[in-house]
């Protein structure tokens, strides 16, 4: 039986460099996302999310090759994550999904993952 992955079905890495680029260009922009990465190039967190949500949707394995197990709530320890921050995350999101130009169908998946881990991610509620 053929199986095909979300990946596949909105047309693989295309869309993935699409989304997460332009999600990067609105938390360049944004004064509760932008102080929280510690580094000065957005770049290499953008490469690094690309590489989760394509393996996450059924792409290749690239991200645990050369991070290992996503472990997110760990690795997003060091930053406190409360409701303003989850917000601004998603509203950055959001845009990037919205001009995607995914099926009605995809758009519902993929951001029906992203706002549940956005929420499980949390780790703050001040
Ligand atoms: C890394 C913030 C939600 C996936 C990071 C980093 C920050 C951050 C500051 C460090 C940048 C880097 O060096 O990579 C946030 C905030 C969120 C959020 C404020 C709001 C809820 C999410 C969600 C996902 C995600 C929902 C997945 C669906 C990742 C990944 C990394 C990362 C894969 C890189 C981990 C690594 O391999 O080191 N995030 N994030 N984040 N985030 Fe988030």
């Amino acid at each position: 039986e053929e199986v095909t992955s979300f990946y596949d079905a909105v047309g693989g890495e295309e869309k993935f460099h699409r989304i997460v680029g332009r999600f990067y260009e609105e938390v360049a922009k944004d004064e509760v996302l932008r102080p929280l990465y510690p580094e000065e190039d957005l770049g290499p967190a953008e490469v690094r999310l690309r590489m989760f949500l394509m393996q996450y949707w059924g792409g290749p394995h690239t991200y645990s090759d050369q991070r290992g197990h996503p472990r997110l709530r760990m690795r997003h320890a060091p930053f406190a994550i409360g409701p303003i921050e989850r917000d601004a995350w998603l509203r950055c999101m959001r845009i990037a999904v919205d001009e995607a130009e995914l099926s009605d169908d995809h758009r519902r998946q993929l951001w029906g993952y992203l706002e549940m881990a956005a929420n499980s991610l949390m780790n703050s509620w001040t």
